[in-house]
């Protein structure tokens, strides 16, 4: 798949998942490409007077900055008691709906948003779809940075293969927005993505992993038909 279709599918799937918005919603705003997309659709609509009184909840630095330049007004979750719905990507989407996310570092922040959202809609190109988790992607663990030894150890316990998620363009490691690192953990099979979530998050030091499991309401997939981006929701 070019990169060009991707974005194509990326753009296509965002336009849909923001023409969702109604006026007087909060709005969790995912992190990624994809979201970023979902968030200029979103200013687009506010500006041309389509929606108004929306108020989105950034689930990362990424999504809180892309807010205030596309002119959507942001609270905390100190502000409100719950959420309308909340729009974010995945990395890999199961048929059961099960997701893993954090290939931006931000899993931690999105499935407190996520999972306080009455919808919670996400939003992926078809590259996304597998049919069994962890067969494309690793799954992110954060750890307190304090931690990253003995945690590397209990994943390795399980069966794991974690590698220290390493900086783009900064040298070191990367740094999550709450301070913390990184491990990409890649297991030859995950038989129970629900078990494995629990089992990692009960790692001490764990802060949050990146399955996501019986979370998602609605699942909608960019995709190209005959030449042109469409876009479907999975049944
Ligand atoms: C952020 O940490 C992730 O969970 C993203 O939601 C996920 O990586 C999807 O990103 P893209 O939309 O850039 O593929």
């Amino acid at each position: 798949m070019s990169d060009n279709a991707i974005q194509q599918m990326k753009q296509a799937v965002a336009k849909a998942a923001a023409d969702r918005v109604k006026s007087g919603m909060v709005v969790g705003l995912g992190t990624g490409s994809t979201t970023a997309f979902v968030i200029q659709f979103l200013g687009d609509r506010l500006r041309n007077g389509e929606l108004s009184n929306i108020a989105g909840v950034p689930t990362s630095f990424q999504a809180s900055v892309l807010a205030k330049k596309h002119g959507i007004p942001l609270v905390t979750l100190d502000d409100v008691e719950k959420l309308d719905i909340a729009i974010d990507g995945a990395d890999e989407v199961d048929p059961a709906k099960n997701l893993i996310k954090g290939g931006g570092a931000a899993h931690t922040r999105e499935k407190i948003v996520d999972s306080l959202a009455e919808q919670f809609l996400v939003v992926v190109d078809s590259s996304k779809l597998v049919q069994k988790l962890g067969s494309t992607f690793p799954v992110p663990v954060e750890v307190l940075p304090l931690a990253v030894t003995p945690v590397s150890r209990a994943l390795q316990a399980l069966g794991g293969r974690p590698e220290l998620r390493m900086g783009v363009k900064k040298d070191g490691p990367v740094v999550t927005d709450q301070g913390n690192l990184i491990l990409d953990v890649k297991f030859d099979d995950i038989p129970n993505p629900a078990e494995l979530e629990k089992t990692l998050n009960n790692i001490p030091g764990v802060v949050e992993n990146g399955l996501f499991v019986n979370l998602a309401d609605v699942i909608l997939i960019g995709e190209i038909v005959d030449g042109q981006p469409c876009v479907r929701e999975m049944r």
